[in-house]
């Protein structure tokens, strides 16, 4: 069997390890050389090119993505050619318009912040007087680590957004949510039905990026777990999503949970799940897409913590800390991206599994300490 990953990311290359061990050939699609999952690269060029992909496409079983921006176009013309696509055209669409995601979440009746289409200064001011004199606005399209995501006051803060937004196009306006903390729900559903939940986790995010999680979420044990289960499921069976799909959550200070977004592929949320699960979200993935036997999502031990390391050192490579960080740390598991540091970027992650919780958490800042300045 072949599966072949559209985008050379990270979640592409940590797709490689599972394939090998599951006997399954990987191919990937990169944007350029070099990239992260360049190990299992057998092309590289434009992911919004139809011949390009088309060609790609037509030497695996099933294609699967490490993103969710290949245009609806090229996956429609995919499914018309027969190939399996997994996380399909329908549910894909969701994830790739925030407008839409919140329309198709209303018809779901799924909880999540109050929200507008905003088509122009006085619309989304309109909605800030409703909404407490703030309010969040959202480019619908393309946004990534807090990239296209504004806390206003007026609508005179995203004049610039609403000049580049197509002529019809909107912006999305949301109420600014009062919350407690983040969680992140992941489910995985096969192509026949089945479906398996992961425990909920808590996530910390800093400057819109994502920089902890820790499985399960702390004092989640009962009507919380089985709440957010129920989303997950409610959604991923809903929407028809194949793959893995994670559901980013608001836990408010009024104890409900509303949803932030989708992502329909592995998820920084779930790096955790490599080393703290039975089976870890990318393998899961891959079973799932080729509609194999879901695994077990239980945790291997009461607690796993992920630290992402942002950035990397101001100089050198995440190879020379190696040495110190393995030595110094010898129960955290470092995950490495392959990419060059760059202030704020994501190169590798560190997770720890454990009984304790400080320990775990502690130890996997440290250990993701030593490869940034
Ligand atoms: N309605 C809201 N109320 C309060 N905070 C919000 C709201 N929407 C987003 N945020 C904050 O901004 C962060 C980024 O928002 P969102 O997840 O929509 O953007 P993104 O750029 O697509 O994120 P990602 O990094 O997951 O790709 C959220 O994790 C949350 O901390
Ligand atoms: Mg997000």
């Amino acid at each position: 069997m072949k599966v072949g990953v559209i985008g050379g990311g990270q979640l592409a290359r940590m797709m490689i390890a599972p394939a090998v061990e599951l006997g399954v050939e990987i191919r990937v699609l990169a944007e350029e050389e070099g990239m992260s999952a360049a190990l299992a690269a057998s092309a590289v060029g434009d992911y919004r090119d139809l011949a390009t992909v088309l060609a790609f496409a037509r030497d695996v079983d099933v294609v699967t993505f490490d993103h969710e921006h290949v245009p609806q176009e090229v996956l429609r013309a995919l499914v018309a050619e027969g190939i399996a696509v997994h996380p399909g055209p329908d549910a894909l669409a969701v994830a790739q318009d925030k407008l839409r995601m919140r329309a198709t979440l209303t018809e779901l009746g799924v909880p999540q912040p109050d929200w507008a289409a905003v088509r122009d200064a006085a619309e989304l001011d309109a909605f800030i007087a409703a909404h407490g004199g703030r309010a969040v606005v959202k480019t619908p399209r393309g946004g990534y680590d807090g990239k296209g995501v504004r806390v206003v006051a007026s609508g005179a803060d995203v004049a610039d957004w609403f000049e580049t937004a197509a002529p019809e196009g909107a912006l999305l306006a949301e109420e600014l949510v009062d919350f407690t903390r983040e969680l992140a729900q992941q489910v995985a559903r096969r192509p026949s039905g089945e479906l398996v939940a992961y425990p909920v986790v808590e996530t910390v995010q800093r400057d819109g990026v994502c920089a902890e999680a820790i499985a399960p979420a702390p004092r989640s044990a009962g009507r919380l777990a089985d709440v957010a289960a129920d989303i997950g499921e409610a959604i991923a069976t809903g929407l028809g999503v194949t793959g893995m799909l994670a559901v980013e959550l608001f836990e408010t200070t009024d104890e409900r949970l509303l949803v932030n977004e989708l992502a329909m592929r592995p998820h920084n949320s779930g790096h955790w799940s490599q080393d703290g699960s039975v089976t870890g979200q990318f393998e899961q993935h891959l079973r799932a897409v080729l509609d194999l036997p879901l695994g077990d999502t239980a945790l291997r031990q009461r607690w796993a913590a992920m630290v992402n390391v942002l950035g990397g050192p101001a100089e050198g490579t995440l190879a020379d800390r190696m040495p110190a960080a393995l030595a110094a740390h010898p129960s955290a598991k470092v995950h490495t991206y392959g990419k060059a540091p760059r202030p704020g970027r994501k190169v590798g992650h560190v997770n720890v599994v454990g009984d304790d919780l400080d320990d775990v958490v502690y130890t996997a800042r440290a250990a993701a300490a030593v490869f940034t300045d």
